[in-house]
């Protein structure tokens, strides 16, 4: 397909796409590797989606990469999770920045070590100006911390309980700035919401696919966009042809 094809394809990109990155342990079980093989196996798919995000016109790119209950891990796991984050850093981030591509962090960066805390904090700072494609990266993320945080700031800036509208909430998660998904893809199966956006995601479309996330490369992709582009979003009023079933 030329690039053109696809663009015609595809009658609606959604603005925001949000990934829950499930299967890297099964991926790797099924090949008789270790589960860190498939976590890395996972980061080059992780490229290839978002060199099509790029691609196709997706504006903000969340992933979630490490939620607040994955600390519970076998310590071996989470090193090495750590270790990819810092990888990917050193390896990625001056292409992407060349791609113009902005990185975010989203979620709580005091329980990783000093140095990996300042290459995120040092690659956000590099990228912020980029606005070709916003990837939100959600690391030591969990979506009732976000709100519960949220709620103490409100309450420390002392703003009224009259004055706490759904906007005002979506201006202190960590999110600000950032329109809500209109995509949620979970892959490998699983018909869970893993505490991932769990407000942003009021009125989300989600696409689940039986694909583990390393294999889950730019066809499968675009084969959810195409997806997307036959839903009718209606936020709980009526079907833009009238009907409401
Ligand atoms: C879930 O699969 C995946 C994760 C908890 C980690 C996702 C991380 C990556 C794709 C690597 C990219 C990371 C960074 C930091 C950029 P699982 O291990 O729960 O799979 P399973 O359910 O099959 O065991």
């Amino acid at each position: 397909m030329t690039p053109k094809d696809v663009k015609t394809a595809l009658t609606k990109v959604p603005t925001h796409v949000a990934i829950i990155m499930d299967g890297n342990g099964r991926w790797a079980k099924k090949r008789g590797l270790p589960r860190l093989a498939g976590h890395k196996a996972g980061t080059e798919n992780l490229r290839r989606v978002i060199r099509a995000s790029v691609e196709f016109g997706v504006k903000y790119l969340t992933i979630y990469a490490f939620s607040t209950e994955n600390w519970g891990r076998p310590q071996e796991e989470i090193e090495g999770l750590l270790n990819i984050l810092a990888e990917v850093i050193d390896r990625e981030l001056n292409e992407l920045h060349r791609e113009g591509v902005q990185l975010r962090h989203i979620g709580h960066l005091d329980r990783l070590p000093p140095t990996l805390q300042e290459k995120v904090l040092d690659a956000v700072e590099l990228t912020q100006n980029n606005t070709r494609l916003v990837l939100n990266l959600a690391f030591n993320y969990g979506g009732r911390d976000e709100i519960v945080c949220a709620m103490r700031d409100i309450i420390r800036a002392g703003i009224p309980a009259e004055k706490v509208t759904p906007e005002l909430v979506s201006e202190y998660l960590f999110t600000v700035g950032v329109p809500d998904p209109d995509l949620i893809i979970r892959t490998s199966g699983e018909m869970r919401v893993s505490n991932f956006l769990i407000w942003q995601g009021a009125y989300s479309e989600w696409y689940i696919t039986p694909t583990f996330w390393p294999d889950f490369d730019r066809d499968e992709f675009y084969k959810a966009l195409v997806d997307f582009g036959h839903r009718d979003r209606r936020y709980g009023l009526v079907a833009s042809d009238g009907s409401i079933d």
